[in-house]
């Protein structure tokens, strides 16, 4: 299988992807790193690793959303790639693009959702003073922080934590989570996903 990993800044999942990928955890070929920031950190990770096709599409030179996706899919579709990560990558996805890689398009968000939704995940949970946050790995679908959860990792947050500790728990946490998951979803052991209406409630309840 081929994949490709989208990515608007550091890149440090993306490191930890292609750590994954060297100590044959991922058994899949990272075809594909693109980025809409042409500064992102993760293009440099991805050139370094020799990643075949290292891409910046920058998002101003497109009139819509979609001419911006449908240059993405372009390059995705000249590379086979057959599923998409997303680490870190900060552009909302049209649902043009959703639909071309329908249960196939896997991101990281910093918190046990549905909690703290957002990009100010962390510091939310932080703020909020909760005992327990984490990571989750989930498929994406039109709704931002939203989809079938593929897999998930608690983070204590302990009485004497400052935020950056946190950060770097959370940090940590994502780069063996991510990995698993997409390990997981390789091995074709997360079946695309069947949402069943609940039927209503009848009769007497409280
Ligand atoms: C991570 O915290 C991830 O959960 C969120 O964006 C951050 C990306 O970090 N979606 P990095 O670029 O992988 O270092």
């Amino acid at each position: 299988m081929n994949f490709a990993v989208l990515a608007s800044g550091n890149g440090t999942n993306l490191q930890a992807i292609i750590k994954a990928i060297k100590a044959k955890q991922i058994k899949a070929s990272l075809k594909v790193v693109l980025s809409d920031k042409s500064g992102a950190f993760a293009l440099e990770r991805a050139r370094k690793a020799g990643v075949p096709c290292v891409v910046n599409l920058a998002p101003e030179q497109y009139l819509t959303r979609e001419a911006f996706d449908q240059a993405m899919l372009d390059v995705l579709k000249k590379e086979e790639i057959d599923f998409v990560v997303l680490a870190g990558y900060m552009r909302i996805l049209s649902p043009l693009f959703i639909e071309a890689y329908r249960h196939k398009i896997l991101n990281i968000h910093p918190s046990l959702l549905p909690a703290f939704k957002g990009s100010h995940a962390i510091k939310d949970a932080f703020q909020f003073g909760v005992k327990v946050t984490g990571v989750t790995v989930h498929f994406v679908d039109e709704q931002v922080d939203h989809g079938v959860i593929i897999a998930q990792s608690a983070v204590e947050i302990g009485p004497n934590d400052t935020f950056d500790m946190l950060v770097e728990k959370v940090h940590e946490a994502e780069h063996k989570l991510y990995p698993y998951a997409i390990n997981l979803f390789i091995r074709g052991k997360i079946k695309a996903p069947v949402v069943k209406a609940v039927p209503p409630v009848t009769g007497q309840h409280r």
